[in-house]
């Protein structure tokens, strides 16, 4: 988590890397630190806060500039947000300096050695033992900065992005990673260091992302050279046209990334089952799916992994899979799958979902699921990231770049691959009728339009939010295919509002919530149409006679709902399979709003962080 960025070229590096790192601060803004080489002094900054704290402070410390320089946004692990704690991090020697991205699990064995050998340490972090390790080694070895790096790596359990700086080697910054992204920007005579694309994209579109156990060393007016960590083999440098463009990583008039991002979402899913969807030929196209139908068909079972979001857009999935493909579906948390020694089999296909492709925890069950012999699949939003690249095939939600932290066109676009995936199966299989297909199909194609429709309620869901914005609890009920929209709506409260809430399959909540339920409770319940409507309109009765304050999420013209409610806010009719696509969008604008009104910083609530790179 934490962002890396970088320069070396004949521009000023520093408001390259100031720009860049308040794009990269979705990634974690506790603290945010620059380093500056102005052909003879290097200057650190850094602070507890965000960047612009940072841009506040470098005014007053950093006069001179120069054109080498790097720059960190932290989201904490070892050592808490503060001034001492930020990256940048020297080595003792001063000549040092390093930002680094993951966590050194033998940091402290390595801190203990370098202690032994005269080192003192400022900070708590790893960092600052892996900048003394490599000063170590240079001074040890006496070599120079790259196969220092290189040599003091070979010694580090863990994972890493970092890059490095010694002002006795000025013209050159040497990059490496394992299991946290780095992308080189290559420009002419100049080159970008970034976690993502992002904070280069308006200087170049040309990019090269290093892979797993790769560094890199990146010297001014020179070729890059990328290398094996391990064995030192060279590497051939992969240069790639990035497609997106800038207009797609900024906020386009809205207040906030977040608001952006939902009303995103019509065209987001259009994007995401264009060319895949054809409702004319009545047929669902995805290579990925059709190269690997064998696997497909043939599997016991599918079990998909993902954390948070990703997580409820599998649990959507395992109703799509199970009604119209019939084939067995698990989901679990890809944290707990990875630890508890699960049975796969060949016979499985694993789906993998996360958005950045990045979360450690899905990465570990992948690779798990793959050592024994499973398929496994991934559905990512960001291209190229390492979960694209570790997953034997994969089709990405073409959901573009997703900023604000709290998730929310990732995961309608998700649901959209995956129904595509499940509709595809299903056909192949035979467990849908050719006319059910079609009309499916042609349902779909509607939802961007349905989709635009349920976000004319916002000004109606602000009132809503302005009435319950002080309450301290909310209980999110749904059944079916809304069960997990209700989990996704309480967490999306929960992440910005900082409100308790909590989603129950509606019939569950006489087991036990029903005992929270007063006058003061708010009850979000989806009841469209389709699904199990006369069930959850007794669970709303039920609420009613306890004098709870209902929310209800109903299908246009909806008379039962409205009898009993407090309120309603309407969504279209749809296929109930689809149906999460557009009750998720109300549950999105209250969180939003209800956050806003709080005065709460919604595109970066606190403790978070977009990419979780870490266990
Ligand atoms: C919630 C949220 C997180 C992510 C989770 C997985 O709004 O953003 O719960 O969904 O951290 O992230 P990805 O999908 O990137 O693997």
């Amino acid at each position: 988590m934490c962002g890396i960025v970088g320069y070396i070229g004949p521009r000023e590096a520093y408001p390259i890397i100031i720009e860049g790192l308040k794009r990269l601060e979705y990634r974690g803004y506790d603290s945010a630190g620059i380093a500056l080489f102005d052909g003879s002094e290097l200057k650190v900054c850094k602070t507890k806060g965000k960047v612009v704290d940072l841009e506040a402070k470098l005014y007053k410390e950093i006069s001179s500039n120069g054109s080498i320089g790097i720059g960190h946004t932290r989201w904490a692990t070892h050592g808490v947000p503060n001034d001492v704690n930020s990256h940048p991090h020297y080595s003792n020697s001063g000549n040092l300096v390093i930002i680094h991205n993951g966590i050194i699990e033998n940091y402290d064995a390595l801190r203990k050695e370098l202690i032994k050998r005269g080192y003192v340490f400022k900070s708590d972090t790893d960092t600052e033992v892996l900048v003394n390790l490599i000063e170590e080694v240079k001074k040890q070895e006496d070599v120079k900065l790259g196969k220092a790096v290189q040599i003091a790596l070979n010694q580090v359990v863990g994972a890493y992005a970092i890059a490095v700086f010694d002002k006795t080697q000025p013209n050159e910054i040497v990059i490496a990673r394992l299991g946290s992204p780095l992308a080189i920007g290559v420009g002419k005579d100049e080159f970008f260091i970034a976690s993502d694309a992002s904070p280069f994209l308006e200087y170049t579109k040309n990019a090269i992302y290093l892979e797993d156990e790769e560094m890199a060393i990146i010297r001014l007016n020179k070729d890059i050279k990328i290398r094996k960590i391990k064995d030192d083999s060279l590497v051939d440098p992969y240069v790639q046209a990035l497609k997106m463009n800038l207009d797609q990583i900024e906020k386009g008039g809205f207040e906030h990334f977040m608001l952006k991002e939902i009303y995103e979402q019509p065209r987001a899913i259009t994007d995401t089952y264009r060319g895949r969807l054809n409702r004319e030929e009545a047929i669902i196209k995805m290579s990925s799916v059709e190269d690997n139908m064998k696997k497909f068909l043939a599997a016991d079972r599918i079990i998909i992994v993902a954390c948070g979001t990703s997580w409820h857009a599998g649990l959507v999935a395992e109703y799509i899979f199970e009604d119209l493909a019939r084939i067995p579906v698990e989901v679990e948390y890809a944290s707990e799958f990875r630890y508890r020694n699960p049975i796969i089999t060949e016979k499985d296909v694993v789906i993998a979902i996360s958005q950045s492709g990045e979360t450690a925890d899905t990465l570990a069950a992948i690779k798990l699921a793959k050592s024994k012999g499973a398929f496994v699949f991934g559905v990512c939003n960001v291209v190229g990231s390492s979960i694209a690249r570790e997953t034997h095939a994969g089709a990405y939600t073409h959901a573009g770049p997703e900023i604000g932290v709290a998730s929310t066109k990732a995961f309608t676009t998700q649901i959209t691959v995956l129904s595509l995936i499940a509709l595809r199966l299903a056909r192949a299989k035979g467990t849908i009728s050719s006319s059910d297909f079609r009309q499916h199909l042609l349902e779909f194609e509607m939802i961007p339009k349905k989709v635009e429709k349920a976000l004319e309620a916002d000004e109606h869901i602000k009132k809503i939010a302005n009435i319950y914005k002080d309450v301290h609890n909310f209980l999110y009920l749904g059944r079916g295919y809304n069960f997990p929209v209700a989990l996704e709506g309480a967490l999306k409260l929960k992440e910005i509002s900082y409100i308790h809430a909590e989603g129950y399959p509606a019939a569950e909540m006489k087991h036990g919530p029903i005992a929270l339920i007063d006058e003061n409770m708010p009850i979000v319940v989806i009841a469209t149409k389709k699904g199990h409507y006369e069930k959850v309109v007794s669970n709303i009765q039920e609420i009613k006679s306890r004098k709870g304050k209902i929310i209800g999420i109903v299908t246009e013209g909806d008379v039962d709902v409205r009898a009993l409610a407090d309120h309603v806010i309407e969504v279209p009719e749809t296929l109930e399979f689809l149906s999460p696509l557009l009750t998720t969008i109300p549950l999105q604008l209250l969180s939003y709003h209800i956050a806003v009104l709080l005065g709460k910083n919604v595109d970066q609530p606190r403790n978070l962080a977009k990419s979780v790179t870490v266990e």
